[in-house]
């Protein structure tokens, strides 16, 4: 039978997980961001084959920073899935489910992405082999699942834009959804969602390169397909809007503001410095020679 209340051992978890996502939200601000700066605006996807990543990973440092933005955009990320899934499931079953598979997931990728940082080898992503090398339908495999991630992405998007359009038309009141704040954080669930679903691709796409970098490369330039590059913008603008996002709710929590800021003008703070650092990063994917 569906509970109603929460036993007070889920509340002292409830404060955990709420302390955890600011904290690691914190640090993912310098490891995510830092991330999407080399491979957004100091390069383009497309450009960041095994040559590229062959002169990151010969510095120890660069090896440890890929390790700690692993293991918090796992741990964050999935707490996160965690918290949203829960939020549906009220059942005792459904919730111990949810732990266990979310757990589940995290450890193996875990697990995947520290063997991929462990076992990369710089002179072997130079010369461009692997034990896998010439295996082209990996390639093909986790290319396909790019695209599969972004017409996911495009579908949503289109309904959405379809759903508001026609309520506008109609003339409606969009319901409930009136406040500024109820949009913001619908805003940043989706986005939170839409990153962990790429980062998962990610780790495995990134699996290829010390298997087999020709077949990484193969996969890289899929990134320079024009299907694809909406779906970058889309995923650099999700980033930054959940971090600015993400700072405004740890800020206004900390000051103990939450009551008395204007939401509505932080909302429209966020969303404008989200498109004013998305902007360079688009003019250095349209110029860049694909
Ligand atoms: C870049 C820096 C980031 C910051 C500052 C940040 C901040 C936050 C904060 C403060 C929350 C809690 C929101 C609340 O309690 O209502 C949160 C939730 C969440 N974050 Fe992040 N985050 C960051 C990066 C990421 C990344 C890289 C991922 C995915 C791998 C992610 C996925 C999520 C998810 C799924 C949630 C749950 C959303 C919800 O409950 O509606 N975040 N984030
Ligand atoms: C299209 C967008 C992206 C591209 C082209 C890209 C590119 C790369 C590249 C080339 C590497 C290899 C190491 C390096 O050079 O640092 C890498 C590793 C990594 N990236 Fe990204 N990245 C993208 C988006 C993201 C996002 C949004 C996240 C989540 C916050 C992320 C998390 C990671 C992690 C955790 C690793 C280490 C993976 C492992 O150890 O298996 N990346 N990425």
């Amino acid at each position: 039978m569906a509970r109603t209340s929460w036993r007070p051992s889920e509340l002292t978890t409830s404060a955990t997980v709420w302390y955890f996502l600011r904290a690691s939200g914190a640090a993912l601000l310098v490891l995510a961001l830092g991330h999407l700066f080399v491979t957004h605006y100091l390069t383009v996807p497309a450009q960041t084959g095994s040559q590229f990543v062959a002169g990151r990973w010969t510095n120890v440092l660069w090896l440890a920073f890929d390790w700690l933005l692993l293991m918090l955009a796992l741990s964050h990320g999935l707490t996160g899935l965690q918290g949203v899934l829960k939020d549906y499931l009220v059942g005792r079953p459904g919730r111990l489910l949810v732990t266990t598979a979310t757990a589940g997931v995290g450890l193996v990728f875990f697990a995947i992405g520290s063997a991929t940082l462990l076992t990369a080898d710089p002179a072997a992503l130079r010369a461009g082999v692997g034990p896998l090398s010439g295996q082209r339908w990996l390639g093909e495999l986790l290319s396909g699942l790019l695209f599969l991630v972004a017409t996911v992405a495009y579908v949503g998007l289109g309904v959405g834009a379809v759903w508001l359009v026609r309520e506008a038309l109609r003339g409606r009141p969009l319901g409930r959804w009136r406040f500024a704040g109820q949009w913001a954080w619908a805003l940043h669930r989706l986005t939170g969602l839409g990153i962990v679903g790429f980062l998962l691709v990610h780790i495995l796409d990134v699996t290829l390169l010390p298997l087999a970098p020709d077949v990484y490369d193969h996969t890289v330039a899929a990134y320079a397909h024009p299907y694809l590059l909406p779906m970058e913008i889309a995923l650099v603008g999700a980033v930054l809007y959940h971090a600015l996002n993400g700072v405004r709710l740890i800020v206004i929590d900390l000051l103990e503001q939450r009551a008395r800021v204007d939401q509505r003008r932080l909302f429209y703070a966020v969303l404008g410095l989200t498109a004013a650092l998305l902007l360079p990063s688009v003019v250095v994917l349209l110029r860049a020679d694909h």
